[in-house]
């Protein structure tokens, strides 16, 4: 038996536009992916958008029963700046009275909520304005983390402000996948350090209103393996891990940007604008736990033609075709659990045993309808073989002195996600959208019930 450490958290993680549905009623504003959706519905898998995630919005209260039938004493998700401050400045009356009773059921039900700030979902007025482009954003995003705190601190004990930063960073300005679907490597730098000091005043704005608890970040965590020892594959590695990992790790946990990132940076014509007393700023406020998602490692190997200046990441880390990858065959990403030991490991030597917990992990499935049985239960033991494998090495990592405190899934019941809709299913519970959003418990919640209850397995 593995047994894990006393208090550990198990549980689930969603967020508030995969899962909350409403999203253009009760007052919300529109965000990007509403905008988006309305303008370019085709680029969405099905035409699925927003408005058609799980409406935990209208039924929170049996599924916060839910979570005590597959045993979670944790969950995270998130709430929408857009629902809670429709413009930026005023506060919706009806969203803190939906997500005050939202968070009393939760814990109610015995489950402790972490609750984050943002998960790509950038409201549109403040697009309008340049978005994370725009400095005006850190203010816009410190007024509202105050908000929250002000408005829900005595009920959270954990919060984090972003979840996977480098997603909406990459994804919005580099690779196409989220709105606005800009090219542009500068222009990707600056929204990158403007999402950090929204991160580091959001962190400010807490240690000011001193609510309850504590607060971290929530980072996705793609740990480089180079091709080979050789010293340009060795290179891209350590460009692939400043880039993706230490650029919001370092500052968050140690309050500082690493020298070899700002001189990367430097060197390549990316250097963004910044405010003189940014630094003193990111070095006194640092957090006091870290979540990192981890689903894929990246392989990399030394770029075979790179421009200089970069244009592009892949100028200073290529991707590489690991041939013995292991690839999850219902969805397309690699398997390789191991990485979870080496992330464990990295932590507790580069970061000083620093407080940290698995935010994410998880299994997408496509076509998963195929898996169920005559009583309608998906049998996902790929799924339970998946996290077990993961927990194994996690576990190794405990053992190993690591101080991982906890380990959330991806995700409670099914969800939209993004572009993707809902080609992906991830949830202990499946999600049926053609009969009124009815969830059906798979097998993989029965399994976890039995690892949280006996806190192992
Ligand atoms: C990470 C993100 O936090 C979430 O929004 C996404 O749906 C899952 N991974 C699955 O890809």
């Amino acid at each position: 038996m593995k047994t894990f450490p006393k208090n550990f958290l198990w549980g689930t993680a969603t967020s508030a536009p995969q899962s909350e549905g409403h999203s253009l009623q009760n007052d919300k504003s529109a965000t990007t992916w509403d905008y988006w959706f309305q303008n370019n519905p085709e680029k969405f898998h099905e035409n699925q958008g927003p408005e058609h995630t799980s409406n935990i919005y209208e039924m929170y209260q049996e599924d916060c029963q839910r979570m005590k039938e597959i045993g979670l004493n944790s969950f995270r998700t998130s709430i929408s700046w857009a629902r809670l401050l429709p413009d930026g400045k005023h506060v919706n009356q009806e969203a803190v009275t939906f997500y005050r009773d939202y968070f009393e059921h939760i814990l109610a039900a015995g489950v402790q909520p972490i609750i984050n700030l943002f998960h790509f979902d950038m409201p549109m007025w403040l697009m309008e304005k340049g978005g994370w482009e725009s400095r005006e954003a850190v203010d816009a995003f410190a007024f509202y983390a105050k908000t929250a705190f002000e408005l829900f601190g005595d009920l959270i004990d954990q919060w984090t402000t972003f979840n996977e930063p480098i997603v909406h960073i990459e994804c919005g300005y580099l690779n196409g996948a989220h709105y606005p679907a800009v090219h542009d490597f500068k222009k990707t730098v600056q929204v990158g350090y403007h999402t950090l000091m929204a991160h580091v005043y959001a962190v400010k704005a807490f240690r000011e209103v001193k609510p309850k608890g504590s607060i971290g970040i929530i980072l996705n965590i793609t740990p480089a393996y180079a091709r080979s020892a050789e010293q340009a594959d060795q290179k891209a590695k350590e460009n692939a891990d400043l880039l993706t990992m230490k650029s919001f790790l370092d500052p968050a946990v140690k309050g500082l940007i690493p020298q070899a990132l700002v001189q990367l940076i430097k060197k390549h014509g990316l250097t963004p604008e910044t405010n003189a007393s940014d630094k003193d700023v990111i070095k006194e406020n640092t957090v006091d736990f870290i979540g990192l998602n981890y689903y894929q490692p990246l392989r990399v190997q030394a770029p075979v033609h790179p421009r200089f200046p970069a244009q592009d990441p892949e100028d200073l880390y290529a991707p590489y075709d690991w041939p013995e990858k292991r690839i999850n065959p219902y969805r397309g990403w690699e398997i390789y659990p191991k990485a979870i030991y080496d992330v464990a490991m990295m932590m507790k030597n580069e970061y000083d045993n620093f407080p940290w917990y698995v935010s994410e992990n998880g299994m997408g499935v496509a076509n998963e309808e195929r898996f169920m049985n005559e009583q309608g239960m998906i049998q996902d033991d790929y799924r339970i073989d998946f996290m077990k494998e993961h927990l194994d090495y996690l576990y190794q990592g405990i053992q190993e002195g690591s101080n991982c405190f906890g380990y959330h899934t991806w995700t409670f019941i099914d969800c939209w996600s993004w572009l993707n809709g809902y080609r992906n299913r991830y949830g202990f519970y499946r999600l049926e959208l053609d009969n009124h959003f009815k969830r059906r418990l798979k097998k993989s919640g029965l399994w976890y019930k039995e690892v949280s209850q006996n806190n192992g397995y």
